[in-house]
């Protein structure tokens, strides 16, 4: 049974088979109540003024200081709550951080000068710098399973959502985040430089770190280009 509460914060009984007396005539242990947590009805201030400000931050403008690591679980946590067509977990995280940050990079410098040969030479190091400017970086692979009966688009899209819940918690947590393919996102041999595998696809690099400053905000668009109304 489960007991439900009610606007006023009364419980309301909800379904009673268990309720009463066995038939054997022994009162039945009563149930421990589950109220329903009034907290999810709660309207959030807080919550809505970072939904409202959210904005990408450039990794130039990011703090190096690391990430507690129970902070980034937590970030990481919320991402892995996001809505998932099948329950197929159809996506997966790597996380780059400390020394690998510098590891991941170098070997994306290497593959990207056997790519380019006439690469001018200030562009030697272009990865490495990329990787050091932020603290974490969070890849999210998209590892989507052709054979379902669960369409690839529906499971695509719970990899842009994981992205996007993880940018949220880490918002929430006080942190600045920038979500980037760049080539090393894009480019499948190096996306398996830093363990994807495969059949995967990255769905984003998410930079992580706090701000150090103050980025501008873009121009969003107006909701009358973007909404309009069904009306049958
Ligand atoms: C899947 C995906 C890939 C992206 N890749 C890049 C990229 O490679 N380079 C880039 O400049 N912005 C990229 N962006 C855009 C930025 O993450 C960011 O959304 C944009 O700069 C606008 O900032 P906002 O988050 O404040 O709206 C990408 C966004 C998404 C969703």
């Amino acid at each position: 049974m489960n007991h439900v509460m009610n606007h006023q914060g009364t419980p309301n009984h909800q379904g009673s088979q268990s309720h009463g007396s066995t038939h054997h005539g022994a009162p039945a242990p009563a149930p421990e109540p589950i109220y329903y947590d009034a907290f999810e009805l709660q309207i959030a201030p807080d919550m809505l003024a970072k939904l409202d400000m959210r904005r990408s931050v450039p990794m130039r403008a990011f703090d190096p200081a690391p990430i507690p690591a129970v902070e980034l679980d937590r970030m990481l946590k919320i991402a892995a709550r996001s809505p998932d067509h099948g329950r197929l977990v159809p996506w997966r995280f790597i996380v780059i951080e400390g020394d690998a940050r510098r590891v991941a990079g170098e070997r994306f410098d290497a593959l990207y000068a056997a790519r380019n040969p006439g690469l001018d030479p200030s562009k030697k190091d272009i990865w490495t710098l990329y990787m050091l400017r932020a603290p974490v970086t969070v890849v999210v692979v998209s590892r989507t399973d052709p054979a379902s009966k669960i369409p690839e688009w529906d499971q695509m899209l719970s990899a842009g959502a994981a992205g996007m819940n993880l940018i949220h918690g880490a918002t929430a947590l006080g942190y600045a985040a920038q979500w980037l393919l760049k080539w090393p996102g894009r480019d499948g041999e190096a996306a398996a430089l830093v363990g994807v595998q495969p059949g995967e696809r990255v769905a984003g690099f998410i930079h992580l770190g706090r701000q150090t400053e103050k980025p501008a905000d873009r121009i969003r668009p107006d909701l009358a280009t973007v909404v309009t109304r069904w009306t049958g």
